[in-house]
């Protein structure tokens, strides 16, 4: 197994402990949410009553059947307790930027509807700068796509409509996928963030802003918990 996949297991084992009987659960997508959603699995054969988990994807959902995690939806539970998920970016003040799986829009509903959002990472995932590794992924409307195109090349994104194969990219809200690189990073997320908002046609952003309460990193030294608790 590679380093990054220790890590992230590692991290994964650590989110899941806080888990409790009775609880409604958000479940993240990507590879670090799949060793989470392992994990949940097991405490739930080892005896762990939760009310249901909600799952941000297709993928997560189908993972939790099979792995007999009792699932219910945001109908049933309009508020979850606890979301965990993956990132692709981290920086020092616990923002984060989402999306290289291309569920952000459903990460970032459960993301909002839950009282606690952990995220679950490798210590890959730090960086001073958000948009410093990953491009920005935006979802918007597919009818909207040149003229949205031409308001993000504006604020100076390098922008690439995301493929799957040979076609394109749709999610699973019907929409496609914008990645917008900054060969410099971005230095005011907040700020970019709004005014790729203000644009008519965009959906949802990558950008987590001021949305995980913790962050648990794996790495070589074992798994640190952001921010620090004294
Ligand atoms: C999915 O849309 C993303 O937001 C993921 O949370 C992110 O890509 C992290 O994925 P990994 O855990 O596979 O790195």
């Amino acid at each position: 197994m590679m380093a990054y996949d220790a890590w992230k297991q590692l991290a994964a084992a650590a989110a899941v402990k806080l888990v409790q009987d009775g609880m409604v659960v958000g479940l993240g997508t990507g590879s670090t949410a799949t060793f989470m959603v392992h994990a949940l699995a097991q405490r739930i054969q080892e005896g762990l009553h939760i009310v249901g988990a909600v799952a941000s994807s297709q993928a997560s959902k189908d993972l939790a059947a099979q792995l007999g995690i009792p699932l219910t939806d945001l109908d049933s539970h309009p508020e979850l307790d606890l979301y965990i998920d993956g990132a692709d970016e981290i920086d020092p003040q616990l923002r984060l930027l989402k999306g290289g799986g291309g569920a952000l829009l459903r990460e970032k509903i459960l993301a909002t509807s839950a009282k606690r959002f952990v995220v679950i990472a490798d210590n890959s995932k730090r960086v001073l700068q958000l948009g410093q590794n990953f491009p920005v992924p935006v979802e918007i409307v597919p009818f909207a796509l040149a003229p949205v195109r031409k308001r993000l090349e504006a604020l100076e994104a390098v922008v690439s409509v995301r493929k799957r194969g040979d076609g394109t990219f749709i999610t699973e809200n019907g929409n496609i996928i914008l990645d917008c690189a900054f060969p410099n990073a971005v230095a005011n997320p907040e700020e970019m963030d709004a005014r790729m908002h203000s644009i008519v046609g965009v959906i949802e952003t990558g950008f987590f802003l001021h949305l995980a309460q913790q962050v648990i990193i794996g790495g070589p030294d074992g798994v640190t918990i952001l921010p620090f608790v004294v």
